[in-house]
């Protein structure tokens, strides 16, 4: 027989992303129609860890409208220890007993039916690693995050948003470098996957994309621009460089080298970072939607009785998946700096439509043979 739902708890971890605030008001706006008890963990896993945590009640009353629509999140998300990474911290320091310990006591004595988890993917893997913390409770995850690594989902909260951030960034310098016959060389983040970069990168109408899942070359990419101003006379434009993308050179960034590169072959150009920009912004209407869909799959989930699940988007379909497949569909990586501590990728595979559209138009994306 599956439960009768009191009360429910949410907690947001990792980096904020734009999306994240619609999420936690249609939970609260959920949780009012059903008239359960809902409570916000403030700050991530500091709040989790502090005694007393951090907890505040939201009800309809308590959360403006206005905040469904903005960036970051209502609830912070907290220090780098508030995230994910505190719990690497605590492996490290080799107190991970004693953190597991002081989480599975905050979540008993905080007596939640249920837990929303909402986090990237470090906070997924990191769950996987530690459900034993939440069993006394319905764990559910919603993915979210502008790197779109998360395993098991076709979309992750905040993606979209960072996607139409970044394409106006590059819309908004294009002309700046049409005006002085210069190239724009912009260091996009994602982390060690290219999906962020890719996207803007064809919805700004890059000449050259450069993610961490395809080998390149120097010599490849100058050929690439020689072409178009052969073909074209066009000397300007925008090249997109993945932050993931690793440097050849001890001691310059890709980036750095790639205008080192074009400068000795007489191409001007600048280096720009978008950087956290990328993370802020209203929510566009796709991410508003998607986390709104997310947020009632995971109410739903909470109804049904499910735990230890991931909401996910697959095919157009809004559903759960148990956290295990979420780790085992992803690549999973060792994190070199923390023994015993792995994180499950979703890496841009050589069978992604983008990467056949950004082909058969011709915009440079290395030699196509996929590194992961
Ligand atoms: O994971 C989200 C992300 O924005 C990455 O794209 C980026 O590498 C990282 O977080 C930046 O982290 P910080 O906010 O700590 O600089």
């Amino acid at each position: 027989m599956v439960k009768k739902i009191k009360k429910i708890g949410i907690i947001t971890t990792g980096g904020d992303c734009s999306g994240l605030n619609t999420a936690i008001y249609r939970i609260i706006q959920a949780c009012n129609q059903r008239g359960w008890k809902c409570f916000g963990i403030l700050d991530g896993m500091d709040g989790l860890m502090a005694r007393p945590q951090r907890i505040i009640p939201l009800t309809m009353k308590s959360v403006e409208l206005f905040w469904a629509r903005i960036s970051g999140s209502y609830l912070q998300n907290g220090s780098y220890k508030g995230t994910a990474l505190g719990l690497k911290d605590s492996i490290l320091a080799n107190k991970e007993n004693e953190f597991i310990r002081k989480m599975t006591d905050s979540v008993k004595r905080l007596g939640f039916d249920a837990l929303i988890l909402i986090g990237g993917n470090g906070s997924m893997s990191l769950a996987y690693r530690h459900l034993k913390i939440y069993n006394n409770l319905q764990f559910i995850g919603i993915p979210k995050t502008i790197d779109m690594d998360v395993p098991g989902t076709d979309i992750t909260i905040g993606f979209s948003t960072a996607v139409s951030q970044l394409t106006q960034f590059s819309d908004d310098i294009l002309m700046s470098a049409r005006s002085h016959h210069r190239w724009f060389i912009i260091q996009a983040m994602g982390r060690d996957v290219g999906y962020l970069p890719l996207t803007a990168g064809i919805a700004s109408y890059a000449d050259a994309i450069i993610i961490p899942e395809i080998a390149w070359s120097e010599s490849g990419l100058l050929n690439h621009i020689k072409k178009i101003e052969k073909d074209t006379g066009r000397d300007w434009g925008i090249i997109m460089v993945s932050e993931g993308v690793k440097s050849k050179s001890k001691n310059k960034s890709v980036v750095e080298s790639i205008s080192e590169m074009l400068f000795k072959n007489k191409y001007n150009n600048r280096v720009v970072n978008p950087g956290h920009l990328q993370r802020g912004g209203d929510s566009d209407s796709d991410d508003r939607i998607v986390a709104t869909s997310m947020a009632m799959t995971a109410i739903g989930a909470i109804e049904a009785g499910e735990t230890n699940v991931l909401v996910v988007r697959e095919n157009d379909e809004y559903k759960t998946i148990s956290l295990d497949k979420m780790f085992h569909s992803g690549e999973i990586v060792a994190d070199p700096k923390v023994p015993n501590v792995y994180a499950s990728f979703s890496y841009v595979e050589e069978s992604n439509p983008l990467l056949k559209v950004a082909k058969s138009l011709g915009i440079y994306l290395g030699d196509m043979k996929t590194v992961h």
